[in-house]
């Protein structure tokens, strides 16, 4: 197994506070790495130093088996990042943007103009190729942004919460496009606040909190973790729960448990739609009578409270990044 990144013993600190604590992280190439974490977790602090923005302050990282702190210019070569905020030129077309990007790569001018029409195509934005940057959606400027950090075909894409503050529609854009990366073979590094877009997108999920790692292992594996998903069904009222209780401990894992307050029956199971459907299908030929049904993921709150005993809805204040303190590799 070839590894695409290698993180190892990362540790930053900012003046005297250490906002990262040692995070190990590996990601195989060609798969899909979520680095999933609330609000200062140190997703971005991570992101910068894997792309050769930052200076650790101890600690390596490997892209491509190349030293990034011992030979910045070439890891950048193998490596795309798309920000957490979009970086291009609201003045400048969606075209002109990418053929000055891949201009600045190099490219002669035809070869810059056909790779711009190529992304602008992939992406979806073709129709507004030649509309300025600055009139675009917020969904449009994070793909038009994605689409820059593609121009030389990086083997390896850092995306920084590419779906925060999209619309659900424009998030549906943005992972048909990622996941069209994935298919192509690109290595993905992706912070997330959103278990669901992990989830999705992920082969491997690393989560962290204050700068560490506190857990890692795919999407099914974290919510087994702190118990799967729950079906929980509510039965007409009066109803003697022990058929219901029968055809769901068939179903789930583990007892079921049941509330005669409510008339709910809950279940863990371990795909949560899928086996609604098949327990609805029991609990009918079973002649039981269900008011409703629902399942309910764990959500990155959920993972949190399990791992941490507290809610990931913690606000952080984000400091404006102090020039003085950033080391930027040359
Ligand atoms: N330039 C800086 N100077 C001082 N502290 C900083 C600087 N940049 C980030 N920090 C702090 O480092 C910690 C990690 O920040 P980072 O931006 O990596 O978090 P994040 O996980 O990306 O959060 P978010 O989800 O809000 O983007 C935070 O506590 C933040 O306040
Ligand atoms: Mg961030």
């Amino acid at each position: 197994m070839s590894l695409a990144v290698e993180i190892s013993g990362l540790v930053k600190y900012y003046g005297k506070v250490r906002v990262l604590d040692g995070v190990d992280l590996e990601i195989p190439s060609g798969t899909v790495m979520g680095l999933l974490g609330p609000n200062g977790a140190g997703k971005t602090t991570t992101v910068r130093i894997v792309t050769t923005l930052l200076a650790p302050s101890s600690g390596s990282v490997h892209v491509a088996g190349i030293d990034v702190l011992k030979d910045p210019a070439r890891a950048r070569n193998r490596l795309g990042l798309s920000g957490q905020y979009a970086a291009i030129d609201a003045n400048l077309t969606g075209f002109e943007n990418l053929r000055m990007v891949a201009r600045l790569y190099g490219m002669s001018h035809k070869a810059a103009a056909d790779r711009a029409d190529q992304l602008l195509e992939a992406l979806g934005l073709q129709h507004a190729a030649g509309r300025r940057a600055g009139t675009y959606s917020g969904g449009m400027a994070r793909r038009l942004d994605l689409a820059g950090a593609l121009v030389c075909r990086p083997p390896v894409v850092v995306l920084d919460e590419p779906t925060t503050g999209l619309d659900p529609r424009g998030r549906l854009d943005m992972w048909r496009v990622i996941g069209e990366l994935v298919d192509d073979g690109t290595t993905v590094l992706l912070t997330t606040q959103y278990l669901e877009e992990a989830d999705l997108l992920a082969d491997r999920i690393t989560v962290i909190d204050r700068g560490r790692v506190i857990a890692r292992g795919s999407a099914d594996e974290l919510k087994m973790s702190i118990g799967g998903d729950k079906l929980t069904v509510t039965l007409a009222a009066g109803q003697d729960p022990k058929p219901a209780l029968t055809v769901l401990a068939g179903v789930g894992i583990g007892e079921p448990s049941h509330d005669d307050g409510t008339d709910q029956a809950v279940v863990v199971v371990a795909d949560g739609t899928r086996t609604m459907v098949e327990a609805l299908r029991r609990l009918d030929d079973a002649g039981v009578c269900v008011v409703d049904a629902a399942v309910h993921r764990p959500s990155l709150d959920d993972v949190f409270l399990s791992l941490t005993g507290k809610s990931a809805e913690r606000k952080v204040p984000v400091p404006a990044p102090d020039p003085v303190q950033e080391e930027i590799l040359s």
